[in-house]
C-alpha cells in the first residue's frame, strides 16, 4: 500500500458537540507525523466542490471547547450515487490526498465505505452523532453532551411542572434512534418514555399518570423520541386529553440538543479517537474507525461499523417503569 503523505478531514451529517475537538486532534496528530492536512468545508458536498484549506496547528487552536464544527457539515444525499463518489475520488486524486478522515454518523460512514471499496481508498472514521447509533462502538461522540443538555432542560421543566401541578410531554431528538430518549428518561426520573418505533399503550400511560396523582405526585414527565410523522407529540397530548381527560403541555427540545460546549467525556473521547485513528491509519494504510469498547478507545475495520441495525435494550424501558412508580 502507498505511503500516506497527505490527508483530508471533513465532518458529515448532523453536527455534534466534540466535532471541533476531534478536528483538532486529527490535524495535530497528522502534523506531528509530517503529514499534510486539508480541511474540507461542508462535508462531502464541499469535497465535490473542492472547498479545501491547508490546515496548520494554529488553525485548530482554541476550538476544543466549542460546539458545532469549524469545517461545517452537510447531508450530501448525492453521495449515495456511485458516479458522484467517482467524481469525489477524482478530486481527492487531484489534490494528492492519500486518505480521508470522516467525522460523522452512520449515513456518512456508508458513503465512506462505498468510496473505500470502489477505489481501494483508505477512509478513517470517527463516529460522531448525538444519536449513539453506530454499530461497533459503545459510544459515539456528542451523545453524552446531548443527553446532558436534555437532562438540564427536563430538570428545569420539572421545577415549573411541579410548581403548577402540570404534566409535560417533552420531545427529544433521535428520529431513528431511541438512545437519547432512554437516557434522558432514566436520568430525569421520567414517568414514561415513548419511542417512535413502539406502539403507544395509552391505557398504561394514562393509568401511570393518574396513579401518580393519587399518590400525591405534582407532575408527570413523559419523554417522547422525535418521530418521522409531523405533530406526533401533539397527537399524544390530544389523545390524553380527549380519551382520558388528562391535560398536559408539550415542549419540543429540538436542535438545542445538538449544540453547546462538549462535556469532559466528549472532549476526551474526541481527542483520543482523533489520535488513535490517525496514528493507526498511518500504520495500517487501510480503512478503520476509532471505537469505544470495554471502556477503552481502540479501532476496528470500517466494514464493522456500517449497516448493522442496533437493537435497543428492553431492560432500560422495564427499569423506567419500576423506578418511576
Ligand atoms: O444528527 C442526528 C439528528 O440530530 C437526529 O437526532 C435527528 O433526528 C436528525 O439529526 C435531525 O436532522 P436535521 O437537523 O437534518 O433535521
Amino acid at each position: 500500500m502507498k505511503a500516506i503523505k497527505t490527508i483530508g478531514v471533513l465532518c458529515s451529517g448532523g453536527d455534534c458537540p466534540g466535532m471541533n475537538a476531534a478536528i483538532r486532534s486529527v490535524v495535530r496528530t497528522a502534523l506531528v507525523n509530517d503529514i499534510n492536512v486539508f480541511g474540507i468545508q461542508n462535508g462531502y458536498s464541499g469535497l465535490l466542490e473542492e472547498k479545501f484549506k491547508s490546515m496548520n496547528t494554529s488553525d485548530v487552536g482554541n476550538i476544543i471547547q466549542r460546539g458545532g464544527t469549524i469545517l461545517q457539515t452537510s447531508r450530501c444525499l448525492d453521495f449515495h450515487k456511485q458516479e458522484i463518489r467517482e467524481k469525489a475520488y477524482e478530486v481527492l486524486k487531484k489534490f494528492h490526498i492519500d486518505a480521508l478522515v470522516v467525522i460523522g454518523g452512520n449515513g456518512s460512514f456508508s458513503g465512506a465505505h462505498c468510496l473505500s471499496k470502489e477505489h481501494k481508498f483508505p477512509v478513517a472514521g470517527i463516529p460522531a452523532t448525538i444519536d449513539n447509533d453506530i454499530s461497533g462502538t459503545d459510544f459515539t461522540l456528542g451523545f453524552f453532551t446531548a443527553v446532558e443538555t436534555g437532562i438540564r432542560a427536563v430538570d428545569n421543566i420539572r421545577d415549573t411542572a411541579s410548581s403548577h401541578n402540570r404534566n409535560f410531554i417533552i420531545e427529544v431528538m433521535g428520529r431513528k434512534s431511541p438512545a437519547i430518549a432512554i437516557h434522558v428518561g432514566i436520568c430525569t426520573g421520567a414517568e414514561s418514555v415513548i419511542l417512535s418505533q413502539n406502539k403507544i399503550n395509552f391505557d398504561e400511560l394514562a393509568s401511570g399518570i393518574t396513579h401518580g396523582e393519587k399518590r400525591g405526585k405534582k407532575s408527570s414527565i413523559i419523554i417522547v423520541a422525535e418521530s418521522d410523522s409531523e405533530n406526533s407529540t401533539y397527537e399524544i397530548q390530544k389523545t390524553l386529553q380527549s380519551n382520558f381527560n388528562i391535560s398536559s403541555h408539550v415542549c419540543i427540545l429540538g436542535h438545542i440538543q445538538r449544540g453547546g460546549t462538549p462535556i469532559a467525556f466528549d472532549r476526551f473521547l474526541a481527542s483520543k479517537m482523533g489520535y488513535i485513528v490517525v496514528t493507526n491509519l498511518l500504520k495500517e494504510k487501510k480503512s478503520i474507525v476509532s471505537v469505544v469498547r470495554n471502556g477503552s478507545v481502540t479501532y476496528t475495520s470500517l466494514e464493522e461499523c456500517v449497516g448493522t441495525e442496533l437493537k435497543s435494550d428492553s431492560t432500560n424501558l422495564d427499569m423506567i417503569k419500576v423506578l418511576s412508580l
